[in-house]
C-alpha cells in the first residue's frame, strides 16, 4: 500500500552509518554503549532517583549487558537511539541520553536521560541534551524532538527548559510509577525553531 507522503527521513538513513560519537564540551562525549559499561549501569540503577523515575532496577551485570545489547540493536533497527555519556579522560559513565520512539516518517523522537549521582548538578545533562539535539536536527535530519517527565520531577523539567524545549501541556495520569499515576509534562523542540541560547552553549 503506497504512502501518499514521502517520509521525513528515509529508512536506512541512520543505520547505514555506524552510530556516531557526539562531543559534549571539552569534558564529555556521547558514545555507543559497550558491554563493559554493564557494571556501571547496575551501580547507576542502584540510585533511588533513577529507580523512581525510570521504574526499574538491574539485579545483575548480566541483566545490564542484556539491556546494553538492546540499546545497540535500537540503532540497527532505527527504533531507539541510545548513547552513554562518558568522561573523555577516564571513559567512566556519567549518564545516558536517548532518542526513544523514533518515527522516521514523521522525523520525530523523544529525548530521555539520567545522570549518575556523582555527575549531577554541574550542567552536563543539559549540555548533553543540547549536543544530541544539535546532532539530531543538523546531521540526522529529525524534524521534531519531544521530551516528557512527571510533573513531580522538577530537575528534569529544569533540564528540558535549559535545553530550550517548549512546554506543550500536561497529559493527565499518563505514566504509572511506584507511588501511582503521574501527570506527564510534555515539551518539544522543532528543527526550524531552535533556541538562541544554543549558540552560547557551543562555547561550554
Ligand atoms: C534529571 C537529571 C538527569 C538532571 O541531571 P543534572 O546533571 O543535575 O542536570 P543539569 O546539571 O544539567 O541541570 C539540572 C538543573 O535542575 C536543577 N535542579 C536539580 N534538582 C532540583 C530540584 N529538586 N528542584 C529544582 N531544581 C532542581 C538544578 O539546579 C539545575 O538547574 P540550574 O542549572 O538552573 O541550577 C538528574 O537529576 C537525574 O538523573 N535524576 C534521576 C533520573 C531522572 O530524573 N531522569 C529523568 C526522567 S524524565
Amino acid at each position: 500500500m503506497p504512502s501518499l507522503v514521502p517520509p521525513a527521513m528515509a529508512a536506512g538513513s541512520l543505520c547505514r552509518s555506524p552510530q556516531p560519537s557526539v562531543p559534549v564540551g571539552t569534558t564529555a562525549v556521547l558514545r555507543a554503549w559497550q558491554l563493559s559499561d554493564a557494571e556501571a549501569v547496575v551501580q547507576a540503577f542502584g540510585d533511588p532517583e533513577i529507580q523512581r523515575w525510570h521504574v526499574r532496577r538491574f539485579d545483575s551485570v548480566n541483566e545490564a549487558q542484556h539491556w546494553i545489547t538492546g540499546c545497540n540493536a535500537g540503532w540497527a533497527e532505527e527504533s531507539e537511539l541510545n548513547w552513554a555519556l562518558v568522561d573523555r579522560a577516564s571513559d567512566s559513565l556519567m549518564g545516558r541520553v536517548s532518542l526513544k520512539s523514533v518515527k522516521l516518517h514523521d522525523g520525530s523522537a523523544d529525548v530521555a536521560y539520567w545522570m549518575v549521582p556523582a555527575w549531577r548538578g554541574r550542567g552536563y545533562c543539559s549540555q548533553a541534551v543540547i549536543a544530541l539535539c544539535q546532532w539530531a536536527f543538523t546531521d540526522a535530519g529529525f524534524h521534531r524532538l519531544g521530551l516528557e517527565h512527571s510533573v513531580a520531577n522538577v530537575a528534569s523539567c529544569r533540564v528540558a527548559t535549559k535545553a530550550g524545549f517548549h512546554a506543550e501541556g500536561i497529559r493527565q495520569e499518563a505514566a504509572l510509577h511506584a507511588d501511582g499515576w503521574h501527570d506527564m509534562h510534555e515539551h518539544a523542540l522543532l528543527a526550524h525553531h531552535l533556541p538562541d541560547t544554543w549558540a552560547v552553549s557551543q562555547t561550554w
